[in-house]
């Protein structure tokens, strides 16, 4: 026999040593929570292990993120008011404005991603404006635009617009640079599919909609040659790294859009896939630590740049022990 597979499965030295994928914890981005509030921590049911933060107390979450080595995180706000049109979304002194202001200030250190939306802070949930049922998708645009400006001046580094609204990335891309702006990059939710794994987060974020769904912004489930489409539009107004979200169950996507397209591609792993993880491994029915590195490698594998998981933390220490690499 000439070829013999097993040879190189041989040895771990020399399983490492072919390996096709690494992993590294520079690619990882934690997503993480804050709120109005004082002396606030405290755990999202649906995701234990995850917890909402004070601004006061969001220090305590960002030095575990500096210690497990991970470089990035990705803010969600929690406001304490919400009005019809999510004014707090773009408010000089919203919460994640503020959070900016602080966590720069006191852990310059990280990269500072915000998420740009506005259904944390609309009192309907939707995110965007209404127009009686509708999501209004051009009024829409012009306040993300808006909201985005806010987040860079406050001290955001990269944003990355989740709505789904048609135009966003070219309007946010214009405002910035009319502001200035011109080297802050745009990370665009591009292939966001309507999906029930968002819904720890819904819970988490207290962003559910008060009616109907999101099915006519984001996208269908059935659908691929779409977000490949809506990949090429989010590129063509600017876009500097693609997303492809949820992670687990959408890696045909996001392999697709890798091969189509060749820039930096995120993969957004969500709040159904961690709690999915967690729920199994807290039943005994499979093991965590395993669970954890081998879905992210196979997102690596599948053609992920950036990795953003509630699972960050985890996965920085897998790597310092060698557990993926
Ligand atoms: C905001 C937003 C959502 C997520 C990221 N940004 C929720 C949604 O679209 O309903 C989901 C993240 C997760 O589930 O971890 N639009």
């Amino acid at each position: 026999m000439l070829y013999r597979p097993r040879r190189l499965r041989s040895s771990e030295a020399l399983r490492s040593m072919v390996r096709e994928t690494r992993v590294s914890a520079d690619s990882l981005v934690y997503p993480m929570f804050v709120k109005d509030g004082e002396n606030i921590k405290e755990e999202i049911g649906a995701m234990p292990g995850q917890y909402r933060y004070s601004i006061d107390r969001m220090g305590e979450c960002l030095e575990e993120v500096i210690n497990s080595g991970v470089k990035s995180v990705m803010l969600f706000g929690i406001p304490s008011r919400k009005d019809e049109c999510g004014s707090g979304a773009w408010d000089e002194n919203g919460i994640i404005q503020r959070a900016l202001r602080y966590a720069k200030a006191e852990y310059p250190q990280l990269y500072y991603i915000t998420d740009v939306c506005m259904c944390e802070y609309t009192s309907h949930g939707h995110c965007g404006v209404l127009s009686g049922d509708y999501v209004d998708n051009d009024r829409t645009v012009e306040l993300l635009a808006r909201t985005a400006v806010s987040h860079v001046k406050a001290g955001a580094d990269m944003v990355a617009p989740s709505d789904m609204m048609d135009g966003r990335v070219g309007a946010i891309r214009s405002e910035l640079d009319k502001n200035g702006f011109i080297n802050t990059p745009v990370m665009a939710y591009s292939a966001k599919y309507a999906s029930a794994f968002y819904g720890p987060f819904r819970e988490a974020a207290g962003s559910a909609p008060s009616f109907g769904d999101r099915k006519s912004y984001q996208m269908d489930f059935h659908n691929i040659d779409e977000a490949v489409r809506e990949a090429g539009l989010d590129i063509d107004e600017g876009a500097d790294i693609i997303m492809v979200k949820p992670g687990m169950a959408y890696l045909d996507v996001l392999y697709k859009i890798k091969e189509e397209y060749g820039i930096p591609t995120a993969l957004y792993s969500v709040s159904g896939e961690y709690s999915m993880i967690k729920a199994a491994a807290s039943l005994g029915c499979v093991d965590e630590e395993k669970m954890i590195c081998e879905t992210a490698a196979c997102m690596f594998r599948a053609g992920a740049d950036i990795l953003i998981t509630y699972f960050a933390k985890e996965l920085a220490g897998f790597i310092k022990r060698g557990l993926i690499g």
